[in-house]
C-alpha cells in the first residue's frame, strides 16, 4: 500500500519534479527534485489536495473574540494551519451549545516521540479554553493489523503504557475518556462501526488508503472503526443515545483521508459531520521532508530521551540551514525556513519575542548553529523534562480511571458560557 504512489508522477503541469510529494497516514515524503534533493513538505499543495481550508487571520481573531484570550502559539504561528468546519464550533461555543472533542494514537511502541506530542498539547489547551469532554482512541487494532511483527497482546500493551503519556499532557480527568479499541469496543461503539462500514465501498475504502488486493481485509475495513469516535452516541456512558452532539478533531494533517471518508458517512447516518483542525509535522531532525517518527533513531527525539540525548541528537544529526564555513555564514545568514532547531523552536518556546529575536540573528549570520541548536536542545529539554516529570505520577490507577467506561462526565457546557 505505502509503496507504491510515490513514484508516479501524477500532475503533469506542476514545478519538475521527479516524485510528487506524498502524505498519508503511513507515510510523509517531500516531493524530489529533478536534482535528487527533496523538497519540504508543501502544505499548501496539500490543501489544495484534501480539499480542506486554510485557517485564516480572521478566523483566528473570531476564535480569540469567542474564548476571550489569545489563542495557543501553536495556532498563532500555523502550525496548525487548516481546518474543516472550525466555525461551526465556534458558533456553538458562543451559543453555549455542547460538543467534544475526538482525538487518538496508534500505540506503536511502549512510548511515543516528541511529534506526537503536539496534537494532545494543542488539545489539552483545546479542553481548559472550552471546558468540554474528550475522547481520545487507542488505535491498537490498528497496530495489529498494519504492523508485520507486532502481537495482539503487545499492542494492547502500549495502548496502556502510551495512555500514560497523554496522560502527562495534563488532560482534566473530570472531562476525559481514554479507550483502547480491543478492550472498549462492543455495544453501541460497534453497532456504529457496523454501520459505517455498509456505507463505504471496498474501492473507495481502496481509493482512499492506496490498499493492494494482498493487503488484509482487516486493513481495509479500519477506518470504520477509526471514524465510529466522531458520533457521540458510540459513547452511550457519557452521550446516552444522542447522536447529535458533534465534534472537532485536531489531529495532524496525515489522518486526514479517515476523516474524509467519515463525513461522507456521517451524511448518509444524519450525523453531524466532524469538524477538524490539522497540524503541520514535528519535521525529522533531518530535514522538513518529512515528519519525525519511531522508524528511524537518529530522525527522532523520544519522550524518554535524557536531556544529554537530546542534545547530542540535535548538535550531530539536526539539519542545519547555516553555511558551510562561519565566514560565508556570518556574511550571508542561515536559513530558518529549513533549519530544523529553528522549526522545533518555533513548535515549542513560548515567547513570540525571544523567537523572533533568534530568527532575525540567525538570518542575518549574527547568530551560528551552534549557539542556535544549544537554544533548541535547552527549550527541547525542558519540555520534555517537564513531560517526565509529569509522567512519573501517573500511576496504574490514574490510567484505569482515565479509562473507566462506567464513569459519568458532566459535559454540559454551563460552566463554558460566557467565557474566562
Ligand atoms: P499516530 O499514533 O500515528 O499519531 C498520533 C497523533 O500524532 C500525530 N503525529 C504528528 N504530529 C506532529 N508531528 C509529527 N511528526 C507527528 N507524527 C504523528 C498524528 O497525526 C496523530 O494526530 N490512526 C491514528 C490514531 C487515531 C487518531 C484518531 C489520530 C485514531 N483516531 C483521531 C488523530 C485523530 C494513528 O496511528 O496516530
Ligand atoms: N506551556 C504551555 C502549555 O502547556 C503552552 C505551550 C505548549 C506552548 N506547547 C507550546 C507554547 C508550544 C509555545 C509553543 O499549554
Amino acid at each position: 500500500m505505502s509503496d507504491k504512489p510515490a513514484t508516479e508522477t501524477t500532475a503533469a503541469n506542476t514545478a519538475p519534479a521527479v516524485a510528487e510529494q506524498l502524505v498519508t497516514p503511513w507515510d510523509v515524503k517531500g516531493a524530489v527534485n529533478e536534482d535528487g534533493t527533496q523538497a519540504g513538505i508543501d502544505y499548501d499543495k496539500l490543501i489544495q489536495q484534501f480539499g480542506t481550508r486554510k485557517i485564516e487571520p480572521a478566523l483566528i481573531a473570531r476564535f480569540e473574540k469567542a474564548i476571550g484570550r489569545p489563542v495557543h502559539p501553536l495556532l498563532r504561528r500555523g502550525l496548525f494551519f487548516s481546518h474543516r468546519e472550525l466555525d461551526d464550533i465556534l458558533t456553538r461555543f458562543e451559543q453555549g451549545k455542547p460538543f467534544f472533542l475526538y482525538t487518538g494514537r496508534g500505540p506503536s511502541a511502549s512510548s511515543m516521540h516528541l511529534g506526537h506530542l503536539v496534537p494532545f498539547l494543542f488539545c489539552k489547551w483545546l479542553q481548559d479554553v472550552f471546558r468540554c469532554p474528550i475522547v481520545i482512541q487507542l488505535t491498537d487494532d490498528e497496530k495489529f493489523l498494519f504492523k508485520q511483527n507486532l502481537k495482539l497482546e503487545q499492542a494492547n500493551q502500549f495502548a496502556f503504557e502510551n495512555a500514560k503519556d497523554i496522560i502527562a499532557a495534563g488532560f482534566d480527568p473530570e472531562l476525559t475518556f481514554i479507550f483502547s479499541n480491543l478492550n472498549y469496543v462492543g455495544g453501541a461503539f460497534y453497532h456504529n462501526v457496523v454501520r459505517i462500514s455498509k456505507c463505504i465501498t471496498a474501492s473507495s475504502s481502496k481509493a482512499t488508503f492506496g490498499f493492494t488486493e494482498s493487503d488484509n481485509v482487516g486493513m481495509w475495513h479500519f477506518v470504520s472503526v477509526q471514524a465510529a469516535p466522531s458520533f457521540s452516541n458510540s459513547f452511550p456512558h457519557i452521550f446516552g443515545t444522542k447522536s447529535d452532539i458533534p465534534c472537532l478533531i485536531p489531529c495532524a494533517i496525515d489522518q486526514d483521508p479517515y476523516f474524509r471518508l467519515t463525513r461522507d458517512v456521517a451524511r448518509r447516518l444524519k450525523y453531524p459531520k466532524p469538524s477538524l483542525l490539522h497540524a503541520r509535522f514535528l519535521p525529522s531532525l533531518l530535514g522538513s521532508y518529512t515528519k519525525m517518527s519511531s522508524s528511524n533513531e537518529q530522525s527522532t527525539l523520544l519522550l524518554t530521551d535524557t536531556s544529554a540525548q537530546i542534545r547530542n541528537k540535535i548538535n550531530r544529526f539536526a539539519f542545519s540551514g547555516g553555511k558551510d564555513d562561519i565566514e560565508s555564514h556570518r556574511r550571508l545568514g542561515g536559513d530558518t525556513d529549513v533549519d530544523v532547531s529553528f522549526q522545533y523552536l518555533k513548535f515549542f518556546l513560548e515567547d513570540d519575542e525571544e523567537l523572533e529575536r533568534i530568527r532575525v540573528a540567525y538570518r542575518s549570520g549574527a547568530m551560528l548553529t551552534g549557539e542556535l541548536k544549544k537554544l533548541c536542545a535547552e527549550e527541547v529539554g525542558k519540555v520534555v523534562q517537564d513531560f517526565q516529570e509529569r509522567r512519573k505520577k501517573v500511576t496504574d490507577d490514574i490510567v484505569r480511571k482515565f479509562m473507566d467506561s462506567s464513569r459519568k462526565m458532566d459535559w454540559t457546557p454551563s460552566c463554558a458560557v460566557g467565557g474566562p
